[in-house]
């Protein structure tokens, strides 16, 4: 996407993500308007066609061991829409994500973006051809500098080995042009004056807006975001669903995955529900949250764990380890 289509989006970020009366004015946008429309008309089943599908799966299956972690008979995520996946903890929802983004290989299955098939396409490549996923900033990514993953992200990896990642000769005929977008994303996102800080030090919510700009760095067209909102701060929440919706008004697509009900019925346009790795009901928001089954059966109250002080403290020395090795290669 080029440079100054992202002029743009930073003003219908600010427009949505502050001010009074952005609700009436966010929820009358017309992207959000063309994605209803187009949706409008969609049967609420489970792998409903789509009148203009960006992304289109088949018999996506990824077992581990007895489990069979994920199991998509068929998907369509409507090009333009905002679309929730959601579904209890252990539904298969970031399996899924790191399946059709070649950060795993399924046991079978078929997946196209832009009509181009993506089985098989390394994770790298995945994200130059335009679909995208975040990352928690865990492990070596919280020891470098916010610039240092923002570079890091227009390789379209996901933060290990970085530093064979930044070094090659091609890298750095582009680091001129991939700086200047990254201080304009910086700005967008109001990380501007973090540039040199280590992502490590930040809060909660701005390690969800590092998460995203970073994962705007190649220019997608299709974001997924896992959990944007976990982890953040009430005060940055408004903020964090305004640049969700500002990604649609900029014409790309989003898919994420949430739990917290009252942002999936804020921004999305249509909700695909998962439960053991299958898709089983879709439909528009308020449809998909009226239905009780649908909420007490799979939705009630499961939440993602947070990483425990132990924990963390065990990744980040995993990414010190990391970097050692590395500095000796
Ligand atoms: N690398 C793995 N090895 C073994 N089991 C896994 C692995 N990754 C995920 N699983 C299992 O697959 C199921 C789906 O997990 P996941 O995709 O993380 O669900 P969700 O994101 O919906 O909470 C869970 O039962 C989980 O324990
Ligand atoms: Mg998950």
């Amino acid at each position: 996407m080029p440079a100054d289509q992202h002029a743009t989006s930073a003003e219908v970020g600010e427009t949505t993500a502050g001010g009074a009366a952005t609700a009436d004015r966010a929820s009358l946008t017309p992207a959000k308007d063309r994605a209803l429309k187009a949706l409008a008309g969609v049967e609420p089943v489970p792998g409903a066609p789509k009148p203009d599908p960006i992304l289109v799966a088949d018999g996506v299956t990824r077992r581990f061991g007895g489990l069979t972690a994920v199991e998509v008979a068929h998907i369509e995520v409507q090009r333009g829409s905002i679309t929730a996946l959601i579904g209890p903890n252990g539904a298969g929802k970031s399996t899924f994500f790191n399946l059709l983004t070649g950060f795993d290989r399924p046991d079978d299955g078929t997946w196209s973006f832009n009509g181009q098939s993506l089985a098989g396409v390394p994770s790298h490549k995945v994200a130059r051809r335009g679909m995208v996923r975040t990352f928690q900033l865990t492990k070596a990514l919280s020891r470098m500098t916010v610039m240092q993953n923002m570079l890091l992200g227009a390789t379209g990896q996901k933060g290990e080995g970085f530093l064979s990642a930044i070094f090659p000769p091609l890298w750095r005929s582009q680091e001129k042009a991939n700086t200047e977008r990254a201080e304009e994303l910086l700005a967008r996102f109001k990380l501007d004056k973090k540039r040199d800080d280590f992502a490590g030090t930040m809060s909660g919510g701005q390690r969800k807006l590092l998460e995203m700009a970073r994962a705007l760095m190649v220019g997608p067209e299709m974001v997924m975001l896992d959990e944007p909102m976990a982890g953040v701060n009430p005060a940055l929440t408004q903020s964090l669903l305004g640049h969700v919706k500002a990604l649609r008004e900029d014409g790309m697509t989003v898919l994420f995955v949430e739990h917290d009900m009252d942002m999936v019925r804020d921004i999305s346009d249509w909700v695909i529900v998962m439960a053991q790795g299958k898709v089983i009901a879709e439909g528009p928001p308020h449809d998909i949250m009226a239905n009780e089954a649908v909420i007490d059966a799979y939705l009630g109250g499961h939440h993602d764990a947070p990483l425990t002080e132990a924990e963390e403290q065990a990744q980040i020395a995993a990414g010190e380890a990391e970097l050692r090795r590395e500095d000796h290669t």
